[in-house]
C-alpha cells in the first residue's frame, strides 16, 4: 500500500457544492484498507462502510446479523487505506434503537474514523438525527427500500410506487432535512420519486436503484465488480464495471466515477419506472 497522505479531501461541503452546480458524484462500499485506497485514488467521493459486508463478506442472508464491533473493524480497516475520499459508516441493526443508543453507536464509529453515520428509517428518527448533528455527528439517512427492516417489508422490492406510500417518503425525507441530516440515500424507487425526492430537498441525494437524477450513485462494490453472491439475485440496478475494464479492478473503478459524472449510469435499463 502506498504511503500517501489519508487526509480528508471531500467533505460535505464539496457534495453540497456538486449538488448546487448539478455536478454528480460516485460512492461505493468498501470494507478493507486495500480496496479503500483503490477506490480513493479513482476518484471516487464518498466510501461506505455498509453493513452489506454481513452478506458479501459474511455470508448472511441479511445485514441483520452486523453487530457494532464488526462495524467499527472494517471502519478501521477502511480508514488506514482512504486518500481522501468521505468515508459513512452504517449503524447496524438494533444500534439506534432509542436517541441515547444512537450517540454511543455513531461516536464508536466516529472515533475509529468516519466522517458521517448511516441510520435506516424515516421521520421516526428525527430526534436522533437532531442530536446527533447537533453534538457533530453528521447523518445520513437511508429511505425507500431498508434493508434492515427486510422482515416487516417482506422482500427486497421497489418501494414508493404507490402514490401514499410516495408522499410520506417524501414528507419524511423533508421531516429529516430540518432534524438535520446532511445527506440521504435513496435504494430501490421509481425514477420519478428520486427525481422528485431529490428535487425538494437541499442536501445531496445519493441514489441506488433510485434513477438518474439523483444528486450522486452508490453501488455496492462486489456487484460492482461482477461478483454478486451466488445466494443473491443480481438487482436490476446493478451494472459489472468490470467485464468491460482493460485495466482490470482499478479501471473499473475510475469507469464507474466517469460513468456517473457523465450521466451514462445508470441507464434507463437499471431504473425502475
Ligand atoms: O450497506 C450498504 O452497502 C448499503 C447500500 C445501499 C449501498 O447501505
Amino acid at each position: 500500500m502506498s504511503s500517501q497522505s489519508n487526509r480528508q479531501s471531500v467533505s460535505l461541503s464539496t457534495l453540497n457544492r456538486r449538488k448546487q452546480r448539478g455536478e454528480k458524484f460516485a460512492a461505493l462500499t468498501a470494507y478493507d484498507a486495500l480496496f479503500a485506497e483503490l477506490i480513493s485514488t479513482a476518484g471516487i467521493e464518498v466510501i461506505l462502510v455498509g453493513d452489506s459486508l454481513g452478506m458479501v463478506l459474511q455470508g448472511h442472508e441479511s445485514t441483520l446479523p452486523v453487530t457494532m464491533d464488526d462495524m467499527v473493524y472494517h471502519m478501521n480497516c477502511v480508514r488506514r487505506g482512504n486518500r481522501g475520499s468521505l468515508i459513512m459508516a452504517d449503524l447496524p441493526f438494533m444500534s439506534y434503537a432509542d436517541e441515547k443508543q444512537s450517540l454511543q453507536s455513531a461516536a464508536a464509529l466516529m472515533r475509529a474514523g468516519a466522517h458521517a453515520v448511516k441510520l435506516e428509517g424515516g421521520a421516526w428518527l428525527a430526534e436522533s438525527t437532531r442530536m446527533l448533528t447537533e453534538r457533530g455527528i453528521p447523518v445520513c439517512a437511508h429511505m425507500g427500500l431498508t434493508p434492515q427492516s427486510i422482515n416487516r417489508i417482506g422482500g427486497y422490492r421497489v418501494q414508493g410506487r404507490d402514490p401514499d406510500q410516495a408522499h410520506s417518503m417524501l414528507e419524511e425525507a423533508l421531516t429529516l432535512q430540518r432534524a438535520g441530516a446532511s445527506l440521504l440515500l435513496l435504494e430501490c424507487v421509481p425514477v420519478s420519486l428520486g427525481a422528485e425526492i431529490t428535487q425538494a430537498l437541499d442536501i445531496p441525494v445519493i441514489g441506488i436503484g433510485a434513477g438518474p437524477e439523483t444528486d450522486g450513485q452508490i453501488m455496492v462494490m462486489h456487484d460492482l465488480l461482477g461478483i454478486t453472491p451466488p445466494n443473491i439475485k443480481v438487482p436490476k440496478f446493478v451494472k459489472n464495471f468490470l467485464a468491460e475494464s482493460a485495466t482490470g479492478i482499478p479501471g473499473a473503478f475510475q469507469a464507474y466515477a466517469k460513468a456517473v459524472r457523465e450521466k451514462s449510469f445508470p441507464a434507463l435499463e437499471h431504473s425502475f419506472v
